[in-house]
């Protein structure tokens, strides 16, 4: 297969004007980054998720700044061709403007990302439009965010209410306003998403928001079937590695027992 050229920003755009699927991945280290540019991601998502699935944290909270940084740098180690988004991890960008563009610029300046992600709408418009004016390109996130999942009653649909719905609609206008180049959109019933979507010139990606956004994200973990402590109702499993894993260490163990494992194949003379 011929090398890829790196996904740009006027091409995502482009693509959502032609009405192509955007497509997007969790990734959290070179093996994983390797892997998914290689299947033909246009983009790749360091998430903060990665405090759940790779560092066994109860939810995103706790993940710090250098665990964001050290793990966007084995990704871009696999030197992919998708773009990169990096997220803000909880507190690196709430309290402050200055706090924003400084830890978005360690993402990319230490990190190597292309791009960053933070979560919230009109109350982070002054950051948003602060890291977009240092020359960082931002995605947005509304609807379910999880760094915000004690205030939003839990990882539950966000504004099936007609309040909440237009709420959303608006933030994210405001943060298109501000200079977001795509908006995650997540658990949003699919009629809000597709009418975002529609009135939003910025592309939107959608995870458990419908069909109709302009791409989808999942987390790796999940649809490999590399994580099992729960599963929301929007994750597709594409293949359950977990299992076929354990049997692998399960078939090795049991070799070295019975002295079957190295065999003559696997030894030296
Ligand atoms: O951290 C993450 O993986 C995310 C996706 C769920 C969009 O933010």
């Amino acid at each position: 297969m011929a090398a890829r050229t790196k996904v740009t920003l006027p091409q995502l755009r482009a693509m959502k004007e032609r009405g192509e699927k955007i497509t997007m991945v969790t990734a959290y280290d070179y093996p994983s980054a390797l892997l998914a540019d290689r299947a033909g991601m246009d983009m790749l998502l360091v998430g903060d998720s990665l405090g759940m699935v790779v560092l066994g944290y109860q939810s995103t909270v706790p993940v710090t700044m250098d665990e964001m940084v050290h793990h966007t740098r084995a990704v871009m180690r696999a030197n992919p061709a998708a773009l990169v988004v990096a997220d803000l991890p909880f507190l690196s960008y709430q309290a402050s403007v200055q706090d924003a563009v400084y830890n978005a610029g360690r993402l990319v300046k230490e990190g190597g990302a292309d791009a960053v992600k933070l979560e919230g709408g009109r109350a982070m418009i002054p950051m948003v439009r602060a890291i977009v004016d240092a020359g960082i390109p931002v995605m947005g996130h509304l609807g379910l965010t999880p760094q915000s999942v004690v205030q939003l009653g839990g990882y539950r649909v966000q504004g099936r209410e007609a309040a909440a719905a237009e709420k959303i609609a608006a933030d994210a206008a405001e943060l298109v306003e501000a200079g977001i180049f795509s908006l995650v959109l997540e658990c949003v019933p699919a009629e809000l998403a597709r009418r975002i979507t529609a009135e939003l010139p910025v592309p939107t990606i959608g995870i458990g928001a419908g069909p109709d956004c302009d791409g989808q994200v999942l987390v790796y973990h999940d649809l490999l079937g590399l994580f099992d402590r729960f599963q929301p109702k929007f994750v597709k499993r594409y293949v359950n590695l977990g299992e076929a894993i354990v049997k692998a260490l399960a078939d090795y163990r049991e070799e070295v027992r019975q002295g079957k494992f190295p065999g003559e194949e696997h030894s030296f003379r």
